[in-house]
């Protein structure tokens, strides 16, 4: 079986590419960085921020590339599986599922969502991933939250936490495992793949401590109204993931688990 990665040097990239790294399949790796080929000359974006500062970057990278990506994967009739994330919905009430109405409160969630119409008409097999607060070990480059946390808990910063949006924190190494379920099996559709607990960033960030044994923190619970961020976020964006559990067999860690294998 041959799979391309987009992304592939990404935090998420980078786990799906060690799912697949295997003799019986071919692996095609697609990134930004000069030593590979690129699908565009864009500066990298997607994160919420640099989104609502630059939404025409945003529209060129998540719209454009998706449906440019889209055009070359019909080519081969492959099947296309693009990832998204919580912040298509609104997180008034939470715990959203698959086929409960979008209403994303920020650009990067608007991007993603008129992606994942583009997606709905690609005219092979297609699956829609949405994702949630993705952590785990840094294999290539860049922290997840947890170990930027973990390192700011270790040199005794303060830092302040926000403590009032509920997310269902996502182990990477569970997500890439749920898109091999997709690859494998087939499936075509819209599927959550996230963690099982509701946590706050802030209980997160209690919990990398408690993990490391540090009791001495600085770190500040703050509400979202005290910590401003340039892009709105959700409250509660939590994904239910009954549905990958039924159909794909998909079972998460606990929290605490993927903690421990994040630190440890
Ligand atoms: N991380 C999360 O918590 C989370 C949650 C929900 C959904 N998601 C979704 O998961 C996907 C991956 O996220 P991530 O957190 O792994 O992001 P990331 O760590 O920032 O990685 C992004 C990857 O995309 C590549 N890239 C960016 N712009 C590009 C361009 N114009 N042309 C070609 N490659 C480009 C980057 O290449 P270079 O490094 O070479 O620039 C990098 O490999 C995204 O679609 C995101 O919306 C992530």
């Amino acid at each position: 079986m041959q799979v391309l990665v987009t992304g592939s040097n990404g935090f998420v990239g980078s786990y799906v590419v060690k799912h697949f790294w295997r003799k019986d399949m071919k692996l095609l790796l697609l990134r930004q960085g000069k030593t590979h080929h690129r699908f565009n000359q864009t500066k990298r974006t997607g994160k919420p921020d640099d989104c609502e500062q630059n939404k025409q970057l945003a529209d060129l990278v998540n719209v454009d590339g998706t449906a440019h990506l889209m055009t070359a994967s019909a080519h081969f009739q492959s099947h296309f599986i693009f990832i998204s994330t919580d912040f298509v919905f609104d997180g008034e009430k939470g715990m959203h599922k698959e086929d409960e109405a979008a209403n994303p409160v920020n650009y990067y969630g608007e991007t993603k969502l008129r992606a994942e119409k583009l997606v709905k008409d690609y005219e092979y097999k297609w699956s829609i991933v949405r994702t949630v607060f993705v952590y785990g070990k840094p294999l290539y480059g860049r922290d997840s939250f947890v170990s930027m946390i973990a390192k700011k808990l270790k040199n005794n910063e303060s830092y302040q936490v926000v403590n009032d949006q509920y997310r269902t924190p996502t182990y990477a190494e569970d997500l890439a495992k749920g898109i091999g379920l997709i690859v494998q099996s087939k499936i075509g559709g819209i599927f959550h793949l996230c963690g099982k607990d509701i946590l706050t960033p802030y209980e997160i960030a209690i919990k990398t401590a408690s993990a490391l044994q540090i009791n001495n923190h600085q770190l500040q619970p703050v509400t979202c109204k005290v910590f401003k961020e340039i892009a709105k976020r959700p409250f509660n964006s939590g994904l239910n993931i009954d549905k990958a559990r039924t159909e794909l067999g998909y079972e998460p860690l606990n929290f605490d688990e993927g903690l421990r294998k994040t630190l440890y």
